[in-house]
């Protein structure tokens, strides 16, 4: 399906019936990592999946923050007719724009999953090798994002097709998106001030083996939000949802069946 918003259009998908919840996919991936996670939620849950601005089938801008990112999703829950406060999952970037979503938009929140994702501001090291990334993208092709991120994306040991097909999604990223997303990426927001006053239930999880994202770094942002409950997915790099999609779902249904009703939640 597909809309647009703010002049852009938005593609997405919705599975399941049920309360809902909104899926966030990390650089430079598309709302299809999150595919098996919602199609194991189904019977109970409303997944409403996007592909962000300047991924996968959505269309690109080439000026794009992280406040634009939470906006255009406000603005999709709007056009899903979605009123009710939402289950807020974001993965690596994902997790980065649901950090601006919850301070945005905190009224339509009714949980948080953040995984493998960083609450830091870039680093000016960081800085450096998103620019890196935007220009090579610009310029040679976002094979060249592909490329350099694929291998700290995925763990070893995920299986060959797997791994051959989301190079090429990567690769087929648009490059104004590539490079786009990696300077929104640059100029985000310091969040940690944001951990503590996070008032909902979260769910930090990791892949055990994440090295862009470790889960030493996920245990020091799950330790600042009160309500948190922290996970580490066995034999998983940076996208468990894909490398271990079976585990990923059973630990979010687990915690989406213990939150408090929906009713009550705000
Ligand atoms: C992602 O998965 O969104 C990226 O790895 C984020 C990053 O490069 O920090």
């Amino acid at each position: 399906m597909q809309t647009h918003i703010d002049g852009c259009r938005i593609h997405y998908e919705l599975v399941g019936e049920g309360e809902p919840v909104l899926f966030i996919h990390g650089f430079p991936l598309r709302g299809e990592m999150w595919s098996d996670t919602a199609r194991r939620l189904a019977p109970r849950w409303r997944s409403i999946v996007p592909d962000l601005r300047g991924h996968g089938q959505s269309e690109a801008t080439p000026q794009m923050s992280m406040a634009r990112f939470a906006d255009d999703l406000a603005e999709l829950l709007d056009h899903v007719a979605e009123r009710r406060p939402a289950v807020i999952a974001g993965l690596s970037m994902g997790g980065m724009i649901t950090f601006e979503f919850f301070r945005r938009h905190r009224n339509r929140v009714r949980a948080l999953i953040l995984a493998d994702t960083r609450a830091a501001a870039e680093t000016p090291e960081g800085a450096a090798r998103r620019d890196a990334i935007a220009e090579a993208a610009l310029r040679d092709g976002s094979k060249t994002a592909a490329d350099s991120m694929i291998d700290q994306v995925f763990a070893p040991n995920l299986s060959p097709t797997i791994r051959s097909h989301w190079y090429a999604a990567m690769a087929a990223t648009s490059p104004i998106g590539v490079a786009a997303a990696a300077r929104a990426m640059k100029g985000r927001a310091d969040s940690f001030p944001t951990l503590p006053k996070i008032d909902c239930p979260t769910l930090v999880v990791v892949g055990e083996d994440d090295t862009l994202t470790p889960p030493s770094l996920m245990q020091d942002i799950a330790e600042r939000i009160t309500d948190s409950r922290f996970v580490v997915i066995p034999e998983s790099g940076h996208v468990p949802p894909v490398e271990q999609p079976e585990r990923f779902a059973n630990v979010v249904a687990g915690f989406l069946e213990q939150l408090p009703p929906l009713t009550a939640s705000r």
